[in-house]
């Protein structure tokens, strides 16, 4: 079977919320990409991932033109509360930071994406198999793959984006690549369950027996979580086991205890954090997931791919429009200095809240005395907000003027 050839401006693999914004955005400055994914677009739809978006990734969807949906549908969330030692302490985003974070969770962030993608007649090819990607140190690198309906395509492209999530294929064409890694002795049991919220904003849980997260997706279904073993299976968890242990976790002297309901998903979600540098070969650049993980804990995943191709499109935008061919080696350095701070925040949310396996007395004590420093001052609190609801774009160093806008 012969190859059906195409061009265009910028090839995209990945039709994640990363590959699909990045296409958006190119779009709105008026540059042709081609997405391309290997999942269908409804099993997208039903991957359920983390729901926090801070204040930068709300405005890009909304100022972009995506969508506004997240401003009515999404909640909005002025803080979140840490709880130990049986009590809460509420971190008071507005007060400290003047910003917000929202709820809304990144399975309607992608369906947003793609209804605007269709509505705007964007190119993108679901459930596409035998990806590859070629020439990347070329000027004119390419992606082939076979459609759903089993063509074949070679699309030559001036700048290839790998956006193709942590088990990246295109990060292996990053020759000479360094990887930093850091496992985690521990991972998050993750459910989703039918009841009312148990409480208006976010509770970021450490009892003696490790974290709990306590979130929501609407007013009828809750997402929560509790620390477990990496090994742990989910067979091995009844329903009243998980509520008990839920319960525990959360347990004081204040009384709060957890609305229950019917589980409904039960899922270990894996740990790690990992960035791939630089994240630029020739022209090939990656995106998102596909140069980094985070831990969870600090719900920075989504919001740094979004962060990842707003510097993205402008750098394109510069290479296309002005032929400036050193546009591109501004991207790793820019996109970078976020990424390794939104490491490091989630790696220090993850040691604050969670039980280090083999910790002695000392470190349990210094860890509650680390959460006291945390609650007890406004200089203690105001890292942890600023650095939840996200690090202002235009300045990466420190508060901007402008930041009384939530
Ligand atoms: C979620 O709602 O799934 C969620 C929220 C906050 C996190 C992680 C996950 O830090």
């Amino acid at each position: 079977m012969s190859r059906i050839l195409s061009s265009t401006t910028v090839g995209i693999v990945g039709g994640g919320p990363a590959g699909l914004m990045l296409s958006h955005l190119l779009q709105v400055a008026g540059i042709e990409s081609v997405v391309i994914e290997t999942r269908p677009r409804e099993e997208i739809e039903h991957t359920h991932r983390a729901g926090i978006l801070e204040r930068d990734s709300v405005r890009l969807l909304v100022d972009s033109g995506v969508s506004d949906r997240v401003l009515r549908d999404g909640h909005e969330h002025r803080g979140i509360d840490l709880r130990f030692g049986g009590t809460s302490h509420r971190i008071d985003f507005q007060g400290l930071v003047g910003a917000s974070t929202w709820l809304y969770p990144q399975t309607d962030v992608f369906l947003d994406l793609a209804d605007a993608r269709q509505r705007d007649g964007g190119d993108v090819r679901y459930a596409v198999t035998g990806t590859s990607v070629v020439d990347v140190t070329s000027d004119r690198p390419g992606m082939l793959f076979t459609d759903s309906a089993g063509a074949e395509h070679e699309v030559r492209c001036d700048v290839l984006v790998g956006a193709d999530g942590s088990r990246s294929m295109t990060r292996s064409s990053v020759e000479g690549r360094t990887e930093y890694f850091r496992q985690y002795p521990f991972a998050w049991f993750g459910i989703l369950c039918e009841a009312p919220p148990s409480a208006e904003e976010l509770i970021y849980a450490r009892g003696d027996a490790g974290f709990a997260l306590i979130s929501s997706r609407t007013d009828a279904i809750q997402r929560m979580y509790f620390q477990c073993s990496p090994e742990e299976s989910v067979d091995d968890w009844s329903e009243d086991r998980i509520w008990s242990e839920l319960q525990g976790r959360l347990a004081g002297e204040d009384g709060f205890t957890l609305t229950e309901g019917r589980i409904f998903e039960k899922t270990v979600l894996p740990f790690r954090s990992y960035v791939c540098e630089p994240m630029r070969h020739g022209n090939l650049l990656l995106a998102g997931d596909a140069a980094h993980t985070v831990p969870p804990t600090g719900a920075k995943g989504l919001n740094l791919a979004l962060a990842d191709v707003r510097v993205l499109a402008e750098v394109l935008e510069r290479f296309v429009r002005k032929s400036d061919s050193s546009a591109l080696d501004d991207y790793t350095d820019r996109a970078l200095t976020r990424v390794w701070k939104a490491q490091n925040f989630s790696y220090w949310m993850t040691t604050l809240l969670h039980a280090l396996p083999g910790a002695t007395h000392f470190d349990a004590r210094r860890q509650l005395a680390e959460l006291e420093s945390v609650v007890g001052s406004v200089g203690g609190s105001t890292y942890l907000a600023e650095a939840y609801t996200g690090w202002p774009t235009r300045s990466e160093r420190g508060l901007s003027p402008g930041r009384s806008c939530r």
